[in-house]
């Protein structure tokens, strides 16, 4: 995948699309690249191709495609991270052949979803994406919930991210070869626009927090630590990108949280 910079600043929630079927050409490109969508924790994530109208799914805000793909995994720690990477490299992927998307975990018949894509006791559908081009116009309704959710807006580098602990913010300066990863993942889309990555860099290592918002508790399904995952993939790809080597690692620093941050994973350099 090339130039993550163009592709993270140029996607955004599509929820209303132009009725075209994707082309043949597209349709395999995305197929093929759900074969391998991997991740850092080397978790299996599924992704199958699904039918609104034969399948009777529906997803209210989403209007203009019947087209979808939905992605399950076998439940296993780190589940959410690992689906947030994955999930999020294929929705890069799509835009980098003008496909729109939007993740989609909450607002979804998701049992009906749930049993399209065959779910079993032992695995679970964290979300699922419309497939299809953008169309000129968003609905009232899309434009309603954007407003609603501030969805343009991002918090600042420096209230995301910190030099050594979280009281010392860090600036694009001070980040040096990180800054442009790190805006990458200020730049990404949340569940509800919450944001709740939070990242410590020290001297060759760059730490990744959660910090939960009120009202978003953890469970199996756990859409703030996907968010955390999305935050991992567009740092590593970026990062990459850049030239540089980050090497993934789930070895807690021990720095002390100050507001409650939650230990995720480092990238070590
Ligand atoms: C894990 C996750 C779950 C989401 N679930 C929904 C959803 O159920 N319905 C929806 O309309 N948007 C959903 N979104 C999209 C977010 O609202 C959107 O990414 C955010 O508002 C930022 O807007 P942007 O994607 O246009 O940058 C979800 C996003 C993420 C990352």
């Amino acid at each position: 995948m090339n130039n993550i910079d163009a592709l993270v600043r140029g996607r955004r929630s599509v929820r209303t699309f132009d009725e075209r079927p994707l082309t043949q050409q597209d349709l395999e490109k995305l197929c093929a690249f759900m074969q391998h969508a991997a991740n850092p924790y080397g978790l299996p994530v599924e992704f199958r191709l699904l039918n609104a109208k034969e399948q009777r799914l529906s997803c209210p805000v989403v209007v203009g495609t019947d087209l979808y793909a939905g992605a399950k995994m076998k439940i296993a720690p780190h589940l959410n991270e690992a689906i947030g990477y994955s999930f999020e490299a294929f929705i890069l992927y799509a835009q980098s052949l003008g496909v729109g998307t939007v993740w989609v975990g909450g607002t979804m018949d998701r049992p009906a979803f749930e049993s399209a894509m065959n779910l079993s006791e032992d695995e679970v559908m964290p979300c699922v994406t419309p497939l299809g081009y953008p169309a000129a116009k968003m609905s009232l309704r899309e434009t309603l919930m954007r407003k609603g959710i501030k969805a343009d807006e991002r918090m600042k580098f420096g209230e995301l991210f910190f030099e050594g602990s979280f009281s010392s913010p860090l600036t694009p300066e001070r980040a040096g070869k990180l800054a442009h990863p790190l805006e990458m993942v200020r730049l990404g889309p949340s569940a509800v626009n919450k944001q709740p990555w939070r990242v410590v860099v020290t001297e060759n290592a760059a730490h990744f927090y959660l910090k939960r918002a009120r009202g978003f508790g953890g469970g199996v399904l756990d859409m703030q630590k996907i968010d955390v995952g999305i935050a991992l993939c567009h740092f590593d790809l970026a990062a990459k990108e850049a030239g540089l080597t980050p090497i993934f690692e789930l070895s807690d620093p021990g720095i002390p949280a100050k507001d409650g941050e939650e230990y995720i994973a480092t990238y070590r350099f």
